[in-house]
């Protein structure tokens, strides 16, 4: 399974995280999760979002930056939900082995993260992807959709396409993880007796 969590201040006025999540949704086995939703006044439950991250085999954070970071519940519900001795330290290994995914819209495009000692877009993953392999989770190339200010339908559809392509491509390459591996179970069952 595939959990989206996702993290939009402002999920009615979306455009750009709308339209990924427009193209994703009828995927088999994709659970959207919208953080703002939930948890209007911050509440996180600590234990329904850890069972929703056990049932995973890919979890994808995604979310609109802000200020060059996590919208503030996203960055409240990775503080909250990776508990230790759950997420990390001892008989911490919920998450081992599961895959990790950032799907970061931002409203600049690649010159607007050429600024001081680190301009490069990719520097900016950092702390989630350390976040991640501390978890012993498997890091996946990110996903991005830069220019949101300015792009038109035509651009936010091949976005939608590209990001709807990397979750199926995900779950082609790990089949034992998704529906097609329950529907070759049953088949073989049905073969063997
Ligand atoms: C408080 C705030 C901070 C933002 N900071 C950045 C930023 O640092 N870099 C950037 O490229 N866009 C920034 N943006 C723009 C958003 O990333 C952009 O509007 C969003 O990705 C568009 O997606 P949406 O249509 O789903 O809202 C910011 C927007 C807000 C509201």
């Amino acid at each position: 399974m595939i959990l989206i969590i996702y993290a939009h201040p402002y999920p009615r006025h979306s455009h750009a995280n709308k339209h990924l999540l427009q193209e994703i949704k009828d995927l088999p086995d994709v659970k959207i999760r919208s953080l703002y939703d939930l948890y209007p006044d911050f509440s996180i439950d600590i234990k329904a979002e850890q069972q929703a991250m056990e049932e995973a085999d890919l979890v994808v954070f995604q979310h609109p930056l802000q200020w060059y970071g996590l919208p503030p519940l996203l960055k409240l519900w990775i503080d909250k939900v990776l508990e230790h001795g759950w997420a990390y330290g001892h008989d911490g290994d919920a998450l081992k082995g599961k895959g990790c995914l950032w799907a970061v819209t931002t409203g600049g495009n690649e010159q607007h993260f050429q600024l001081g000692s680190y301009p490069d877009f990719a520097a900016l993953a950092q702390p989630i992807e350390a976040t991640a392999l501390y978890c012993g989770m498997k890091w996946q190339p990110y996903f991005a959709l830069h220019n949101t200010f300015t792009c038109n339908e035509v651009t936010l559809k091949a976005g939608g396409e590209a990001y709807r392509q990397r979750l199926l491509d995900w779950q082609a390459a790990h089949p034992a993880s998704s529906a097609s591996a329950e529907q070759a179970q049953s088949l073989e069952g049905e073969a063997n007796g």
